[in-house]
């Protein structure tokens, strides 16, 4: 068997975007996440905020467990992933203490939580075993013989204690162990570090793109893929190993259209997950529409993973990313005016207009600043983990709120910001782009689907916002892995600079490794990476050693 990551992907096809008649739940004012953008309508609040927990002032230990991944199989190693942080927003009372006997005032700090993993169903226990108090990512590994193969998940808990017994902690998950596939493919999402690993497959990597989203068909009635011309061209993506992320954009909220439409392709070696809502939360369509096509797929066909993407900025997170293993953003800010739509002659402000990018600032950061945003909303969710981000990248113009294409600089730096905050995979709107965009962002694509670059980023998670001196509007983020770091640096300035740029890493570094991108004139010397000046949208991308 062997494992390839997944990395980059195109959107296919062309399908008009545009706006259709909605409403903030409680009229029917056309909007756009939630907000009126015809200039015959007032502003009105959209509601649907993130709301952060309030931060309580005594110290809490958090306790969660996740699988290590989203599935096994039944021939897997089974193993789960433990976190006890200590948290001001999440948890059950801590006390840094555990007493030497029952009612003794005698203790020792409580630095080591003891605990054991059950199989709810049956009830057999799965680990005994302890973690340091304020860790996280600790793996546990455990057998399935009390699991039999099945398509349903099992209900896994977690009872975490002091030593002397006096403090407790509960946590819950569910695992799904099933049975292996003779044909098909199955995808398993990394909760550690995101990537996604699809089993027995390589990778066409040919042109630098390895998946793709067919958009469906507008023209036909029901929007729907033409049956017989998609099973062609699927045949075909199988004898490429060009992985397909299945669209259901147009049919998800109708549970006869998901069940026929699995029942057609999930067998299919190529299927690396169903794409649900295309912009769900832009449409304002049922604040439950997400979550039950996702229980629905589940049931149907648990082996794939199930995506969306989020177009707004901060309405109704919660709700529409609960339908999603997966969670891709798409801000286009190039060439939009963020502040006047163009579009409908208004404002675009918190409560008014659609510019084209949700209370973006029409700079290239729009896209790092949102990836930041999904990560913070998702983090400050009781009980969950992280989801897997993805960058859904601009390489479309010369339309609507648009007024001229990306130009291949724009789109790799698009891509550079977008991995750099930890984006685990990229897509395109749309491809074909021009030219220039289909090459060069191929191109770069490849450095980050590849090793080493896919290791560091399927490995870690990004060190971001590193601080960076002597040029303005730099972004770099670094990936330790073993006696490596990757560097990833993007300078969203449109002008060349010629002074000196410093970049303060998280560690000492020996030595510059290997230039996997851009420039190779950087040098390190112990915490500092510098070079002398940056072209207008530089991207650079170098591994270090660590020790000498
Ligand atoms: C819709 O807008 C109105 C008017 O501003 C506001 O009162 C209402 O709270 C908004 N709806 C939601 C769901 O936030
Ligand atoms: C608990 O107390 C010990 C000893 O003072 C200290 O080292 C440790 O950091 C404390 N842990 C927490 C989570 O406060
Ligand atoms: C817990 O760990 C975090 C992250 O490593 C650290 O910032 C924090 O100071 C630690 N808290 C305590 C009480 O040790
Ligand atoms: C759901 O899809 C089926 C099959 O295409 C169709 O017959 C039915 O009318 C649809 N239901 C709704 C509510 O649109
Ligand atoms: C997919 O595989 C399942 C289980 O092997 C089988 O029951 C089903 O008929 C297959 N579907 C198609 C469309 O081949
Ligand atoms: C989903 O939400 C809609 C309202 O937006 C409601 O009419 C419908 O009953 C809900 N469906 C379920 C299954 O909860
Ligand atoms: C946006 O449009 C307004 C109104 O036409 C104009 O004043 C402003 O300069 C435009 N901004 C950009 C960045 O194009
Ligand atoms: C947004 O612009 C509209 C139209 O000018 C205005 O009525 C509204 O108060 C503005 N909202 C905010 C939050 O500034
Ligand atoms: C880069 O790293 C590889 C793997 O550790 C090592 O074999 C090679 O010598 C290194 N090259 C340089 C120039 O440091």
């Amino acid at each position: 068997m062997r494992s390839q990551g997944i990395f980059q992907t195109a959107f296919a096809t062309l399908m008009t975007a545009g706006n259709v008649l909605a409403y903030n739940f409680s009229s029917t004012v056309p909007s756009w996440c939630g907000k009126p953008y015809m200039n015959t309508s007032p502003a009105s609040e959209p509601g649907g905020e993130f709301q952060f927990p309030t931060p309580q002032a005594d110290p809490m230990l958090y306790v969660t467990i996740e699988p290590q991944y989203s599935i096994f199989l039944e021939n897997d190693e089974g193993s789960f992933i433990v976190n006890a942080v200590i948290s001001h927003v999440f948890g059950q009372s801590y006390t840094n203490v555990s007493y030497d006997t029952p009612g003794s005032t005698t203790g020792s700090p409580f630095t080591t939580m003891d605990f054991e993993i059950y199989n709810e169903e049956t009830g057999s226990l799965l680990v005994s075993n302890s973690v340091p108090v304020n860790s996280t990512g600790s793996l546990f590994g455990f057998s399935f013989s009390s699991f039999n193969p099945r398509l349903a998940p099992y209900a896994i808990s977690i009872y975490g204690t002091s030593p002397d017994g006096q403090q407790s902690y509960t946590a819950s998950t569910s695992i799904y162990v099933l049975p292996t596939r003779s044909s098909g493919s199955a995808v398993k999402i990394d909760n550690l570090f995101g990537g996604c690993i699809t089993t027995n497959l390589d990778t066409y990597a040919g042109q630098g793109f390895n998946t793709i989203n067919i958009v469906p068909d507008g023209g036909l009635p029901d929007q729907s893929y033409p049956t017989a011309s998609l099973a062609q061209y699927w045949d075909r993506m199988d004898e490429l190993n060009l992985f397909n992320i299945y669209d259901m954009r147009f049919a998800f909220m109708n549970a006869s259209r998901i069940s026929t439409q699995v029942e057609l392709w999930k067998n299919r070696t190529t299927l690396l997950s169903y794409y649900t809502g295309d912009e769900p939360d832009g449409w304002q369509y049922p604040l439950n529409s997400t979550k039950l096509a996702y229980d629905q797929l589940k049931e149907l066909d648990p082996y794939h993973p199930v995506s969306l993407v989020l177009n707004c900025q901060n309405f109704y997170y919660t709700e529409y990313s609960s339908g999603a293993d997966i969670v891709f953003e798409d801000a286009y800010p190039v060439a939009i005016n963020a502040t006047w739509s163009v579009s409908w002659d208004t404002p675009c402000n918190l409560t008014y207009g659609d510019c084209g990018c949700d209370n973006c600032v029409g700079e290239l950061e729009d896209v790092s600043n949102r990836l930041d945003d999904i990560q913070h909303y998702q983090a400050n969710l009781e009980g969950q983990g992280s989801k897997p981000t993805w960058g859904v990248i601009q390489a479309f113009g010369e339309q609507d709120y648009w007024e001229s294409i990306p130009s291949p600089a724009e789109v790799e730096n698009m891509m550079m910001l977008a991995v750099n905050h930890n984006a685990k995979g990229i897509s395109y709107w749309i491809y074909p782009s021009t030219a220039e965009v289909n090459v060069e962002s191929g191109e770069l694509g490849k450095v980050f689907q590849t090793e080493p670059g896919l290791g560091f980023l399927f490995g870690t998670n990004a060190i971001k916002g590193l601080q960076v001196a002597g040029e303005p509007l730099v972004d770099a983020s670094a990936w330790i892995v073993g006696e490596k770091m990757m560097v990833g640096i993007a300078s969203e300035e449109y002008v060349d600079f010629s002074s000196t740029v410093s970049i303060t890493l998280p560690v000492a570094a020996s030595a510059i490794n290997e230039t996997l991108f851009g420039d190779s004139s950087w040098t390190v010397s112990g915490n500092k990476l510098s070079k002398a000046g940056l072209k207008a949208l530089e991207v650079d991308i170098l591994v270090l050693n660590l020790s000498s």
